[in-house]
């Protein structure tokens, strides 16, 4: 699976660079680095939403490096876990 974090301006203004590396930890904590692929993308379309990511082709908004656990825990493991 993918996970394509916004890094336009917009997005990066609203700590998308912090939100990737919460990610980057989260991957390492529930030992998912080889199933879940981390990439930045452009701008998805959705830059009043706070940060934006993708998951396949799901999208997912308002991430900040205060929540981003939570939807981690609500949002990607889940998929995660039924791709399995
Ligand atoms: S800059 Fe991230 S959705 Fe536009």
């Amino acid at each position: 699976m993918k996970l394509s974090i916004c890094v336009g301006s917009s997005c990066h203004l609203k700590g998308s660079y912090d939100v990737i590396e919460e990610l980057k930890r989260l991957v390492k904590k529930y030992d998912v680095e080889d199933v879940l692929e981390l990439n930045a993308s452009f701008c998805l379309g959705h830059c009043s939403d706070g940060v934006s990511a993708k998951l396949d082709d799901e999208l997912i908004t308002g991430l900040n490096p205060e929540n981003v656990e939570e939807i981690f825990l609500k949002q990607v493991m889940p998929k995660i876990k039924e791709s399995k």
